[in-house]
């Protein structure tokens, strides 16, 4: 594990570089945004998403560089529904990534303009890693290739927005001082927290032309369990967790009075879920170990990462 825990470590720093680099200090009429953004954005956070993109590019063969524009951009879409998630009118919390949340170290207004300016931003940034990889492949008049990179940005913005995240953001406030059925508070999860852990992986098959393929389907579904399972182990640790690992409050759910994992099917029956959506991921990697024409390598990383993210304190 500590060989997984050591590359998981070097992407997260390439990871770390490379936003740095795409969003540097800036001292001009609106900086308090710039420092905003900067604040929430490079102040921590596992960054399993693009992690999980750059990963998943290696597996079909690509390199990192093929696809960090839309991993920087989806970790930038990441962070800024934290933000949001975080203002007093969602779920009021004080902490995120171990300091104050963005409008507790700032103010609402400038929070929740941060968060619209990281989104709009990560449009921008995957809209130029859109438009070169479509230049190098009108170069090599590749139309095939054309024709799945301009899946990307309608398919980002999808998982994202009301169909995805948003969308099940929404159905949360709903699960708030309200019960909500299981099959409600299912989609509501797999929105919230699994469109965001699976794109990485659909953006991958994507780049890699790999749409309709049995490599492409087993690693859509690695994700989409690995996704499920993300928000069944957040809830677990906000009743279980220790808030200095995870660097933010537990026993928030349960003051919001929240459906949740937990409160559907009890403590262990949230583990029992968890563990399940596991193997069903380890199992795929196990296949994608063995198929031809992808990395063995990457291949078991996914599986330790769907171990680690089982096991995760924080
Ligand atoms: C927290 O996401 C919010 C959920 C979707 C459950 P992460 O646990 O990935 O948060 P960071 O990015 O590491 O801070
Ligand atoms: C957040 O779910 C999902 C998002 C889309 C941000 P939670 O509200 O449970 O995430 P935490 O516990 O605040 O990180
Ligand atoms: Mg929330
Ligand atoms: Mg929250
Ligand atoms: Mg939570």
């Amino acid at each position: 594990m500590s060989e997984f825990l050591d590359k998981l470590q070097g992407y997260a720093d390439l990871i770390d570089e490379e936003l740095e680099k795409l969003l540097p200090p800036r001292d001009n009429y609106q900086k308090v945004l710039y420092d905003a953004m900067r604040y929430s954005l490079l102040g921590g956070g596992k960054r399993v998403r693009p992690v999980l993109l750059l990963v998943s590019a290696e597996l079909f063969g690509l390199d990192k560089e093929t696809v960090m524009p839309f991993a920087l951009a989806l970790e930038m879409i990441h962070t800024y529904s934290l933000i949001h998630d975080d203002l007093p009118a969602m779920d009021n919390d004080d902490y995120r990534r171990g300091r104050l949340s963005c409008h507790r170290r700032f103010d609402e207004a400038t929070a929740i303009l941060a968060g619209d300016a990281l989104l709009t931003y990560a449009f921008e940034v995957a809209g130029e890693g859109v438009a070169a990889l479509t230049a190098k492949a009108f170069a090599k008049w590749d139309g095939e290739a054309v024709a799945a990179y301009q899946k990307i940005l309608p398919l980002l913005a999808k998982r994202s927005g009301t169909e995805g995240m948003v969308g099940g953001q929404i159905i949360d406030l709903k699960a708030e001082n309200n019960t909500i059925d299981e099959y409600e508070h299912d989609a509501l999860c797999r929105m919230k927290t699994g469109c965001l852990i699976t794109v990485p992986a659909e953006i991958a098959v994507l780049c890699a032309q790999k749409s309709g393929t049995e490599e492409g389907r087993l690693l859509t579904e690695y994700a989409r369990a690995i996704g499920l399972a993300f928000q069944i182990k957040d809830d677990i640790l906000d009743v279980e967790g220790d808030p200095a690992l995870l660097g933010k409050n537990t026993g928030m759910d349960e003051a919001d009075n929240k459906t949740t994992f937990v409160t559907l099917y009890g403590i262990d029956g949230a583990k029992t879920m968890l563990s399940d959506l596991t193997m069903r991921a380890v199992d795929n990697c196990l296949i994608l170990k063995d198929t031809p024409g992808c990395s063995a390598e990457n291949a078991e990383f996914l599986k330790d990462l769907a171990r680690f993210l089982l096991e995760r304190k924080y």
